[in-house]
């Protein structure tokens, strides 16, 4: 028995910040932004918009197309960085949301590996046969937590929220499932990408502080390494990966990765074009763009990997 993707969504708030808006606020340009990140623009949140109406939307698609309904949900694991509440879990706001009265929900923080997280913990409930369907959803308003006079940090994120349902496999499911999903963390580098305060520390929420360098050499080396991990654990040839959904940071983090692993960038999703960097929500968001697109099919075997603050960083082997 394997967990499948039944369905995906994602959700990107109306409002749109491009570099050249950026040009107006600090000392940057677009020219710089797009050949050192690829970026060109970002989509913000509204005031009355929150990390939970973003992850609403996202999980209603999801939902919409695995034909299923809130009903039908057992479990919600919703990963994020900048929840709306320090309590309740957002996970709960989604759950009264789509209409779900029993089973549980909660989020996890992981930063940007946090959807793969999630995934992981939502999958081994489904393995140990504790619940049948979960809804993973990332979902972030990094926007509140970027300081907007920082060039080193405000040009790269962005708001957003992806969602897949996932649930037991059937026989007619053949050979489509999650088929690998491996986690690291180390704290030793979480002085590297960070915010400046937190709850329980200055009871402020901060704002992202980060050493671009370092934090680019990591996750170029970590993403690799992941990827082949998982890939060694399943025996699996790269050759035979249809497609590389990475997280959608840096476009020079993505290609370094996808050199590495001697993966084509025609095999490889890139979306952080339009949103930058979403953090939680940045793999479902390119994962939804691929199959909503038409490039990742059923049948297709997908490699996805993540890396952020923590570091944590995390590689999963996916058959559609
Ligand atoms: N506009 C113009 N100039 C800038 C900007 C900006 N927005 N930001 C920094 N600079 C300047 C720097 O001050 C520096 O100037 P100096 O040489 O006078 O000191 C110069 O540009 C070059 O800076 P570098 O840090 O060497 O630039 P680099 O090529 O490393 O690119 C970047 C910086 C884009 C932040 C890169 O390091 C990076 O992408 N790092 C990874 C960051 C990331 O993706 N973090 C997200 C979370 S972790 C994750 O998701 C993997």
């Amino acid at each position: 028995m394997k967990s499948v993707i039944r369905g995906t969504g994602s959700y990107l708030p109306e409002k749109i910040l491009t570099n050249f808006d950026l040009e107006k606020m600090v000392e940057t340009s677009d020219a710089w932004i797009r050949e050192r990140t690829g970026i060109q623009c970002r989509h913000i949140a509204d005031k009355e918009e929150y990390t939970s109406t973003l992850a609403i939307h996202a999980a209603k698609e999801a939902l919409k197309n695995a034909h299923l309904t809130g009903e039908d949900i057992d479990l919600i694991i919703l990963a994020t960085t900048t929840p709306d509440d320090t309590t309740p879990a957002t996970a709960v706001r989604v759950q009264e949301a789509i209409g779900m009265t029993h089973g549980f929900a909660f989020d996890i923080q992981a930063a940007c590996s946090g959807f793969m997280y999630a995934l992981n913990v939502a999958n081994q409930f489904i393995l140990n046969k504790s619940i049948k369907t979960a809804l993973v959803i990332g979902a972030e308003t990094l926007s509140r937590i970027v300081d907007w006079k920082d060039r080193n940090t405000c040009v790269l994120f962005g708001d957003g929220a992806g969602a897949a349902v996932i649930s037991a496999s059937t026989e007619e499911d053949g050979e489509a499932g999650i088929l690998d999903i491996v986690l690291h963390s180390d704290g030793r580098f979480r002085n590297l990408l960070t915010t400046t305060g937190g709850v329980s520390r200055t009871q402020t929420t901060g704002y992202v502080l980060m050493e671009g360098r370092e934090v680019f050499r990591h996750a170029v080396m970590n993403l690799t390494d992941v990827a082949e991990e998982v890939l060694n654990r399943t025996h699996t040839d790269k050759n035979t990966v249809d497609f590389l959904v990475p997280h959608q940071a840096n476009v020079r983090i993505i290609e370094g990765t996808a050199k590495k692993l001697n993966i084509p960038m025609e095999r490889v999703i890139v979306t952080l074009t339009e949103h930058g960097n979403t953090s939680a929500a940045s793999i479902p968001l390119a994962l939804h763009h691929g199959i909503a697109s038409g490039k990742l099919k059923k049948g297709h075997l997908i490699l996805l990997d993540a890396m952020g603050g923590g570091f944590t960083w995390a590689g999963a082997l996916i058959r559609l």
